[in-house]
């Protein structure tokens, strides 16, 4: 099998100190287990260095490069999370463009294809991911690069009317002409892009491949992490309460504030839930160095202290906050523990947590998934208790309903998503693209289509 080169912003690392917490690399390291492989992207360090770092253990390449501060500033800071990510998760209130941001993005692009170009095989199938990088395909057949080259999106893609309020929109699609297969989460994100790429007449094919996960493995590691001595910790401070739990990178697309006021609205309306449910929230801190992520911060450190300050007993504290790092196994085994996942994004690509919280669950006493209709997951899980999460009213009335839920509804709703996981599995992901991109018919590299 030829070799497969794999691009992002961030690479884990190559040790076998499992994957940081985001989507991206959780599931690419399941997808990519056994191949060979060589990925290519950002150290996570700020230095003036040039050359990449290249290290290898078995069949496996790992090649980073740092970025100078300036280029972090502009391309990662600015750009990609003050810029793209807003827009992407249908925000364009938050977002800020600025010209020297665009073009500091631009570059990094370039350097980027400049520093991979002398590391790729003839044979090499490239696979990039994620809008960080949505100019590099270009970059790569600029500087000749012919072979075949997929691009996964893994966060949303707006309508193309608010896309199109992007400055530069226009030069940003006709890069992606360069593409040979183009895949998105849902129907609704390809729908999306491609009206978006028609109205530029650009011609380009693009796909849905759903991210899964190794449900069984998952709920294996679920199963041992839960008899830990952390987890068993945790439930002995619980007291016999009811656990409802969320986790996620503290980022505004999570609905974080509605969510923590959906709960405060439980208290307040179901006044007989008080003392007898604990609510966890974890949300350890990401991209720190953009101001929106900031001022969020501050947002929920006040909430959760207004809340915490009107219902707490001098025996309970009804919400639990922290923004500290949590272990993914630490975190599989609450996962496990949880009655109740609260899962309320206002809009995600996919989101993994909810897949993680279904593959956790014990099947004879399984928890409840409350799920945002925003997620893309929310196309997948039927069994899922779907709320607005733009309405805190209703995550209330969603926790009641999931706190009184009969075993029976549990586990038949519980069955119902757990199936369609494990069939699903984590590779499935990654072989549907693949081979779809092995097949792709339109190849702008071939026959001198690009440039
Ligand atoms: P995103 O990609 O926007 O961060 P996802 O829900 O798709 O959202 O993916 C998050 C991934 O990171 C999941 O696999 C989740 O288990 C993991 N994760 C989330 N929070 C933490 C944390 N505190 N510690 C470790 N891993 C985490
Ligand atoms: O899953 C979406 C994503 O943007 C990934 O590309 C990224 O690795 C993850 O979220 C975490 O964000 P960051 O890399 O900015 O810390």
């Amino acid at each position: 099998m030829a070799r497969l080169v794999i691009v992002s912003n961030r690479v884990p690392p190559l040790k076998e100190s499992g994957p940081m917490a985001g989507g991206l690399t959780v599931s690419l390291e399941e997808a990519v287990k056994r191949r060979e492989l060589l990925w290519f992207g950002w150290s996570g360090e700020s230095s003036d260095r040039r050359e990449p770092r290249i290290a290898s253990t078995g069949n496996r390449t790992h090649a980073v490069i740092d970025l100078t501060a300036q280029e972090h500033k502009l391309y990662y800071a600015g750009f990609c999370n003050g810029m793209l990510w807003p827009l992407l998760h249908y925000r364009f209130g938050l977002a800020q463009f600025r010209r020297a941001e665009e073009e500091g993005w631009r570059a990094v692009n370039r350097r980027f294809a400049e520093q991979l170009a002398p590391l790729l095989r003839e044979d090499d199938t490239i696979w990039i991911h994620d809008f960080h990088l949505f100019p590099l395909a270009a970059a790569l057949r600029d500087l000749g690069v012919r072979q075949k080259i997929g691009f996964f999106l893994h966060v949303p893609f707006p309508p193309p009317a608010l896309f199109a309020a992007l400055p530069r929109a226009a030069a940003l699609l006709r890069d992606l002409q360069a593409i040979d297969l183009i895949g998105t989460q849902t129907a609704e994100d390809a729908e999306h892009l491609s009206d978006a790429l028609r109205r530029e007449g650009v011609s380009a094919q693009v796909g849905v491949f759903p991210v899964g996960i190794n449900a069984e493995a998952f709920g294996r590691a679920a199963a041992q992490a839960a008899s830990r001595k952390d987890a068993q910790r945790f439930r002995e401070s619980l007291a016999g309460r009811e656990l409802i739990f969320g986790v996620d990178r503290l980022d505004y697309s999570k609905g974080l504030p509605q969510r923590v006021l959906g709960f405060a609205d439980l208290l307040k309306r179901y006044p007989q839930h008080r003392g007898k449910v604990t609510f966890l929230q974890a949300a350890p801190i990401s991209r720190g160095e953009v101001t929106q992520y900031r001022m969020l911060r501050r947002e929920m450190d006040e909430l959760v202290g207004r809340i915490n300050g009107e219902y707490a007993e001098v025996d309970w504290v009804p919400l639990r906050w922290t923004t500290r790092p949590i272990q993914r196994r630490t975190l599989a085994g609450f996962l496990r523990m949880a009655n109740i996942a609260l899962v309320t994004p206002l809009r995600d690509g996919m989101n993994l947590v909810a897949k993680e919280f279904v593959a956790a669950q014990p099947p004879e006493d399984p928890g409840v998934l409350i799920l945002s209709q925003f997620a893309g997951a929310a196309r997948e899980m039927e069994g899922a208790v779907k709320v607005n999460p733009n309405d805190p009213d209703e995550i209330a009335e969603a926790l009641d309903l999931a706190i009184n839920m009969p075993i029976a509804e549990r586990r038949e709703r519980w069955r119902m998503d757990y199936d369609r996981l494990a069939e699903a599995g984590a590779s499935g992901w990654s072989r549907d693209f693949l081979a779809s991109l092995n097949r792709a018919e339109f190849s702008p590299s071939g026959e001198g289509a690009w440039k």
